[in-house]
Order: structure tokens, then sequence, then C-alpha cells
């Protein structure tokens, strides 16, 4: 049987190579690349549709820097805006078929008390800026489009891998920042979650290989900063006392948007698990599988 044809955009990052890295004996992976390849070039887009006809799309391409995005609030002329709503809308639009996954996250919900987290995968985001940062709003208004057409959403958080030079991930961030003697205090009361790049990568395999369509979610269960950055400094038998500990709510004080960090975020997965008969890992066992990959403190 000839393998599937799988456009991937955005396959040279943090995220989308690991898909590429994983599942390219499977899969007939098309793998355009940013710059020779621009999302926001209506017409290169459907030209490539044409050229390559691909049996489906998975979406991963955006503009991924949340407080770079932030400082573009409000302008739709920005990078965020074009490459994400834009950019996803000439993608979405020129490909005549369903099978369509858009890469989303959970910071399409305000995370606060308002409508709090973990979000099960039926739950509506707002149609609404007003409680979201400048980046969870265009990739809530592209998980609009996408699912307008019929397309399907695969919300993930945080994601993490165990070694990736070009990007660190949230755990391979704070384990610089600690091993350079310049770790910040981390939240105590904020509720997030993880994803094992890895399972997002079962995910999308079992979204494509069961032909299923939805609203989907990748996630281990909630944790807080503090907590999940102190057990991986104690698994790898440093000293973890050092790390200081702030309240989010104190610190959203000193912020000129009171949503820029979700305060209650995070993703169910029992839908998820049950229609594509998976398991996803604990925030702890997605820590012990990372350390039996080899994740290490780095040397500074
Ligand atoms: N990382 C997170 O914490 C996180 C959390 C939740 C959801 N997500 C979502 O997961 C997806 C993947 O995230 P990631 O962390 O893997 O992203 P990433 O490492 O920042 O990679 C983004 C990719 O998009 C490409 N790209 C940017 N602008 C483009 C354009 N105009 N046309 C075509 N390609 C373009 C980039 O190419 P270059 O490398 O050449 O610039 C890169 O390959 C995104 O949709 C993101 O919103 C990420």
């Amino acid at each position: 049987m000839s393998k599937l044809k799988i456009l991937v955009t955005g396959a040279s990052g943090l995220v989308g190579s690991r898909f590429i890295e994983k599942y390219s004996d499977k899969f007939n992976f098309v793998t355009p690349e940013y710059p020779q390849f621009d999302l926001t070039n209506k017409e290169q887009v459907s030209q490539l549709l044409e050229k390559e006809n691909p049996d489906w799309i998975v979406n991963f391409a955006a503009f991924t820097d949340v407080n770079a995005s932030e400082a573009q609030s409000g302008d739709e002329t920005g990078p965020a805006w074009q490459v994400n709503v834009e950019g996803t809308k000439n993608l979405s639009d020129s490909f005549k078929s369903k099978n369509f996954i858009q890469i989303s996250t959970d910071m399409v919900f305000p995370g606060d008390l308002s409508q709090p987290g973990p979000y099960e995968e039926p739950e509506t985001p707002p149609d609404s800026s007003e409680k979201l940062t400048w980046y969870g709003w265009t990739k809530n208004r592209a998980e609009k489009i996408v699912r307008d057409n019929g397309g399907t959403i695969l919300r993930i958080i945080y994601p993490v891998r165990v070694k990736f030079e070009p990007k660190s991930d949230y755990i391979r961030g704070a384990l610089k920042k600690y091993a350079d003697g310049k770790m910040y205090p981390l939240f105590r009361d904020q509720q997030i979650c993880i994803a094992f790049i890895d399972e997002i990568a079962e995910a999308l395999d079992r979204i494509i290989e069961t032909g299923s369509h939805g609203v989907f979610h990748c996630s281990s269960d909630t944790t807080t900063p503090y907590e999940l950055i102190t057990f991986v400094i104690d698994h790898l038998s440093a000293d973890s006392s050092v790390i200081k500990s702030i309240s989010v709510h104190e610190f959203l004080k000193t912020q000129t948007n009171p949503n820029r960090y979700p305060v209650w975020g995070g993703l169910k997965t029992k839908i998820t698990e049950e229609t594509l008969d998976l398991h996803f890992s604990s925030w702890q066992t997605v820590v012990e599988l990372l350390l039996g990959q080899g994740l290490s403190l780095p040397k500074i």
C-alpha cells in the first residue's frame, strides 16, 4: 500500500520536527520550509497544494513568541496575526479536504475564574479577545477558521522533549537558567500541564491512522511551575532549595495585561484518550521518561 502524503508546515520547529523524526518511515512527508515557503503568501500556498495534493495537512507553523506577540496587541498587520490567522486561513481555505489538523494551545481560553481550566475537548473558546493574550487570540481565531472549514484541532500545552538544540522548551529553559545561576522565581499557584512531544506525535499518528476528526487534547495532568521544576531538579540530584517561589496573582498585578499568564490553565484528555485509544502520561512520568532519555543539567 502506498504511504499517505502528509504536508507538514513548521516542520523545522520544536514539535513538528519530532513528528517527522518519529514517523518518516510510515508517511510520505512534504515539508516546505520558511522562508522559501511563506504561509502568509496566498499564491504560494495554493500553488504548493495544487502541486502536492496531500492526503492530510498538519499545520504546526505559527508565530509562537508570546511576549513578541503581546507587543503587537491589536495589530492585524503584525506577524503574529498574519502568520497565525491569515496564514492558517490561506492553508485551510485552499485545501478542499477536511483532513486538516491545526496545532493549537490552551491559551485560546482565558485561564481565569470566568472560565477556568483544565478544559475539556468540547468546551468552546470565547468569541472575544478581552481576556486573552494577543497570541491566544490569534490562535483562537485560527481555530475558528479551521473548525468552520470542518478541520480538526489538536490542542497542546508546554510541549517538552529531551533534546532540540534550536529551541528550549519549558523544562530545558528552566534548567539552563538554573545551571547559569539565573533561576527566576517560579509560580507556586499557577495551574499548568505539560505535553510530552513523543505523545503529541503519537496522537497525530492515531488521528491520521483512524481518520478521526474533531477537537483533541494532548496533555499531562495539572501541576504548578514550582512543583514541576523542583521535582526535575531533585531528580537530577541538584539543590532545589535555592529555587524561590512567587504567587502568580501578585505577579499579574505588575503586568500591563492582567491576563498575560493563565492562572487556571490546562487541558483534560479523557475524550481524546478514549477516542484515539491512547494513554497520556502524568507530568511526573513525563519527567521520568525524559530523564530516562538522558535529560540533564546543561554544562555552562
Ligand atoms: N511551544 C509551545 O510552548 C506551544 C504550546 C502550545 C501550542 N503550541 C503550538 O504548537 C505549534 C508548534 O509550536 P513550536 O513550539 O514547535 O513552534 P516553533 O518551534 O516556534 O516553530 C514554528 C515553525 O513555524 C515556522 N514558520 C514561522 N513563520 C512561518 C511562515 N510565515 N510560513 C511558514 N512557516 C513559518 C517556523 O519556521 P522557522 O523556524 O524557519 O522560523 C518553524 O518551523 C504552533 O502552532 C504553536 O502555536 C506551542
